[in-house]
C-alpha cells in the first residue's frame, strides 16, 4: 500500500499519532524526525515540521523525495476567520493560499505568486470528502466545514489584520504552514488535504484562547486522521 505523509507543525499535533502507530524506523533529516511505520494498518510517515512556511515546505519535499509518499495530510490548529467557525470546530481545506505573498508593487494581486501557474492550491477531492465523513463519524458533536486556509509567517492576533485576510483572500482560517505544504505538494504532483481545529478567533483574544484550547483541538484532529487511515 502507498505511504501517507502526515505533518504537524508542533509536537502536540503529532503526539497522539506517534503514540498509536507501530514504529519501524526513525530518520533524522533537516533537523526533523520522520517516524515511519503503520497506523491502523496503513503505512505512514509522521513528522513534526516546526513552525512556519519554510519548515513546512522543506518537510513536504523530503516526504516526496526520500519517503515517496503518495499523499500528504496536514493536521493542526488554526485561528478562525469565519464567524460560523467557533473554537473547537474543524475546518477541512477546500484550497489554500499564502497570504503574505505580496508582489503588488509590480502589479500582481496580493497573494499571487509571480511566474507560477497557480497561487490557490486545491485540495484533493477524495481526501477532502473522506476527511469530512470521518470527522462526522469520530467527532459527531463537533461542527466541521470545508473552506479556505490562508497561511503566512505570522500569528494573527489583531482585528484589522484578521479583517484584511477576510476581505482580500476570503480565508476561513489562518495558520502558518498549510498553504506551503499545499504549494510543495502541487509542485510534486501530490494530493493533499489540510485538517485544522480552531484554537482561537485570530483577534485580540487569540493570545489568551490559543494556549487554553490548542490541546483539545489537536486531539480532535488526530482522532479524525486515524479514522481516515482506517478507511483509506
Ligand atoms: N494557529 C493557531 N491560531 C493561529 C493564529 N491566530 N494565527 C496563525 N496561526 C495560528
Amino acid at each position: 500500500m502507498n505511504k501517507i505523509g502526515i505533518i504537524g507543525a508542533m509536537e502536540l499535533e503529532i503526539e497522539q499519532l506517534k503514540k498509536d502507530m507501530t514504529l519501524e524506523n526513525t530518520t533524522r533529516k533537516a533537523g526533523m524526525d520522520f517516524y515511519e511505520g503503520t497506523l491502523n494498518a496503513c503505512p505512514v510517515v509522521v513528522v513534526r515540521c516546526g513552525i512556519g512556511k519554510v519548515n513546512a515546505a522543506i518537510c513536504t519535499q523530503i516526504l516526496a523525495d526520500v519517503f515517496q509518499v503518495s499523499c500528504v495530510i496536514n493536521t493542526g490548529v488554526a485561528g478562525s476567520l469565519n464567524a460560523a467557525l467557533d473554537i473547537g470546530d474543524i475546518l477541512i481545506s477546500e484550497d489554500a493560499l499564502e497570504h503574505d505573498m505580496d508582489v503588488s508593487p509590480l502589479g500582481y494581486e496580493p497573494g499571487v505568486i509571480p511566474q507560477l501557474d497557480c497561487s490557490i492550491f486545491r485540495s484533493d477531492e477524495r481526501l477532502k470528502t473522506l476527511a469530512l465523513a470521518c470527522c462526522q463519524k469520530v467527532n459527531p458533536d463537533i461542527q466541521v466545514l470545508s473552506g479556505r486556509v490562508v497561511s503566512g509567517d505570522q500569528f494573527i492576533a489583531a482585528k484589522d489584520v484578521k479583517e484584511r485576510l477576510i476581505s482580500l483572500f476570503h480565508g476561513d482560517c489562518a495558520e502558518m504552514e498549510g498553504a506551503s505544504i499545499a504549494h510543495t505538494a502541487y509542485l510534486n504532483g501530490l494530493p493533499f488535504v489540510i485538517i485544522r481545529a480552531i484554537s482561537d478567533k485570530a483577534d485580540d483574544s487569540a493570545q489568551m484562547d490559543y494556549p487554553t484550547f490548542e490541546t483539545a483541538a489537536a486531539k480532535h484532529c488526530a482522532a479524525l486522521v486515524e479514522e481516515m487511515l482506517m478507511q483509506h
